[in-house]
């Protein structure tokens, strides 16, 4: 255990959280349903899906969805990822001025080299276009919060690791408030374990700036450990908290145990799974919030993969799982509610949640399919 770099209420520049947890930025999930979701259940801060710079630039349609947030929705990230500095700086400035608190830059997301356009964690093996970026940011808005997403590495080669250091001194010296760091290479995408290790290492070289930690967030229990056994300030949940909303309640409740390093059968022993009832009410939540902002047609496409994965606290899973995957429209999605959810019993834990069922990923979902943005 550190013990030493745990603020109980950690800051991200003039934001200070009630808790050290943060809902990821996830392409193709992370739009305001599931952010006001999660909020409603414990969520302290939360980040929107990655937003092409040239899509926000571009105004109309795509603009007015990237940039859905409400009052309901804060302190919130808004996530704006591209390759050049002279379109990623004004993209920036747009939603800054949206409400966003907070602009984070994604230097991680394993995207495709398509030509010219090197993005997100690309930045790792092309330093001086990352600084270009960086610097032209702070340039645009002088004065916002600004944060960094970044991977620990692009590969495993010897040098590789070194490009991470080289950013982040560049990010401490235009002041910018926190970095990201998910503990996975750029080649590993979303295969293989994180390396948790690379937190001390930026702990060592940064003692005092603010370190949000991902990779392998997976439960409650995944939450608090890597606040308890790694020099993290801010734990950042993705794959665990789609279709799981109810994690951020969870790990505050770990959290105030002194567990050095829970696992799920502390968690479980201490709190029980969501019922079927309490599923229901957020299911039904989410979609009418997703509706709002979608229309029922993309909402329904787009929360049958969210049902899917609120189906695995159901007792009857499998079968909850294939209702879901039929659903297009609200009448369809209220009947499987109907039938599955309509009398309370007790949830079920799923098995640790091995990320079998969100086979796609950042790269996948930042295309017009998900998001009805065109991207050039
Ligand atoms: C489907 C999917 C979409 C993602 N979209 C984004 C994104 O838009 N922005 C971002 O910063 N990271 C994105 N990520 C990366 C996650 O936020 C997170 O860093 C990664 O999944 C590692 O954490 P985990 O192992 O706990 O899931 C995405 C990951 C997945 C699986």
């Amino acid at each position: 255990m550190t013990g030493t770099h745990q603020p109980l209420n950690p800051r991200i520049g003039p934001i200070t959280l009630d808790a050290p947890f943060c809902q990821a930025g996830l392409a193709g999930y992370s739009d305001r349903a599931m952010r006001v979701v999660a909020r409603r259940r414990g969520c302290p801060y939360a980040v929107t899906e990655a937003l092409l710079d040239t899509v926000l630039l571009q105004g109309g349609k795509g603009l007015a969805n990237s940039i859905d947030i409400n009052d309901q929705d804060h302190p919130c990230a808004g996530q704006v990822i591209g390759s050049d500095p002279d379109t990623v700086a004004p993209a920036a400035r747009i939603l800054h001025q949206a409400g966003y608190d907070v602009i984070d830059l994604n230097f991680a997301c394993p995207v495709k080299k398509i030509k010219n356009k090197a993005r997100g964690g690309h930045m790792l093996r092309d330093v001086p276009r990352g600084l270009a970026i960086l610097r032209a940011v702070r340039d645009a808005l002088p004065h916002a919060t600004l944060t960094v997403s970044l991977r620990r590495a692009f590969d495993d080669q010897p040098d590789s690791q070194h490009n991470l250091f080289l950013l982040c001194n560049e990010i401490w010296k235009l002041n910018y408030a926190a970095v990201r760091v998910h503990a996975r290479t750029v080649e590993q995408k979303y295969a293989g374990h994180a390396d948790w290790n690379i937190f001390h290492q930026l702990r060592n070289h940064y003692p005092n700036r603010t370190l949000i930690g991902s990779g392998d967030i997976f439960s409650a229990a995944d939450a608090v450990r890597m606040l308890r056994t790694t020099p993290v300030d801010i734990v950042w949940i993705a794959r665990g908290a789609i279709g799981n909303p109810w994690i951020f309640s969870q790990a505050r409740a770990l959290l105030s145990t002194n567990l050095t390093s829970p696992t799920d059968h502390d968690l479980h022993a201490l709190i029980h799974p969501p019922t079927l009832h309490q599923q229901r009410d957020a299911l039904a939540e989410h979609f009418d919030i997703a509706m709002h902002i979608h229309g029922e047609s993309l909402a329904g496409r787009r929360m049958r993969k969210m049902g899917i994965k609120y189906a695995r606290f159901h007792p009857n899973a499998p079968d909850v799982k294939q209702a879901f995957i039929n659903v297009r429209s609200l009448r369809e999605w209220t009947s499987v509610l109907e039938q599955h959810y309509h009398t309370n019993a007790p949830g079920v834990w799923p098995p640790h949640n091995a990320p079998d069922e969100v086979n796609s990923s950042c790269e996948d979902n930042i295309t017009p399919a998900d998001n009805n943005i065109t991207p050039n």
